[in-house]
């Protein structure tokens, strides 16, 4: 199916859309990206998604924006003209063009790419059987450093480094704690543990992106009349917690099953996480419609 890309207001197949070799976030990570998904030619979350790319750019001082509703309203275009019903959307916004960090010496007109595309994040059979977890040597950026509530590209650079450590020992996913010793998430996704019906998950506190699909899943497990927690967690609480799970636009909700090696519960999806993945289904059911593109020639 072919792919399209809006970049600054051109419309082109996924293969010939080129940024600027001189693009802020090319040259030094200086940009913010969304991950959103389309079920069903519904997009999920967009106001959310949205809503924190420009909270990120306020934070990082990016100039001459354009609105919240012109982004949306770009992103439900490109899906209108895409042939997919269920996408996975990759927003990114950088703050100019230019060499030499300074941003004063750049031209501060925002870069601005929508691209329609697919991504699974895990195999298939990962969602039947859950995630073997190792924890790795990368810790999460301090939040002092670099606030995690922004989804910045620059960060990432220890989230890949942590992933390729994770697929050294042969896992699905790798764990990263923050520099107090605390749990903080996976390179792509939150963390959530369940211990005698409680469901808990990290505070914002503890340096981890601030998931949209971590909120929508503390929504529907409250509304599910379970009691979330967002604390403090360690490795403690992962080794003697009944079941585990992790949430992620990419990830969706899957279960974790082990921790380097040591079983979680009884090392099988547990009937929480099973709840959370039925009823988080459900959810992407509501979304902003994508209008259908009446062919011309028809
Ligand atoms: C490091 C990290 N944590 C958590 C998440 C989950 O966030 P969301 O649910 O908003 O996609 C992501 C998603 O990209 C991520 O990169």
């Amino acid at each position: 199916m072919p792919k399209l890309v809006w970049l600054n207001g051109v419309v082109s197949p996924l293969e010939s859309a080129t940024v600027h070799v001189s693009d802020h976030a090319h040259l030094y990570g200086d940009g913010l990206f969304e991950g959103i998904r389309m079920y069903s030619k519904k997009v999920f979350k967009l106001d959310e998604h949205v809503a924190r790319l420009f909270h990120g750019a306020k934070h990082m001082g990016f100039e001459q924006m354009p609105t919240e509703q012109f982004v949306k309203d770009v992103v439900v275009e490109m899906c209108a003209k895409s042939e997919f019903d269920d996408a996975y959307i990759r927003v990114n916004l950088t703050r100019g063009t230019g060499l030499g960090l300074d941003p004063k010496n750049i031209d501060r007109r925002p870069n601005l790419m929508v691209m329609i595309n697919s991504l699974a994040l895990y195999r298939p059979e990962d969602y039947e059987v859950g995630l073997n977890v190792v924890s790795t040597s990368y810790r999460v950026i301090p939040a002092d450093a670099l606030d995690p509530r922004i989804k910045c590209i620059g960060r990432y650079a220890s989230n890949i480094m942590a992933k390729a450590e994770a697929n050294s020992k042969g896992a699905g996913e790798g764990l990263m704690l923050n520099h107090q010793g605390h749990i903080a998430e996976c390179t792509g996704d939150n963390i959530f543990l369940v211990k005698d019906g409680v469901i808990r998950t990290p505070h914002t506190s503890s340096g981890i992106l601030c998931g949209i699909t971590r909120n929508t899943v503390i929504e529907i497990a409250r509304r599910a009349g379970y009691t979330v927690e967002e604390t403090f967690l360690t490795i403690y609480d992962v080794h003697s917690c009944d079941e585990a799970f992790l949430t992620g636009t990419a990830a969706e909700v899957i279960a974790m099953v082990s921790l380097d090696d040591r079983p979680i519960g009884n090392g099988k999806p547990g009937k929480v996480t099973e709840q959370m993945t039925t009823l988080f289904r459900e959810e992407t059911k509501i979304g902003t419609p994508v209008p259908t593109v009446v062919n011309a020639s028809a």
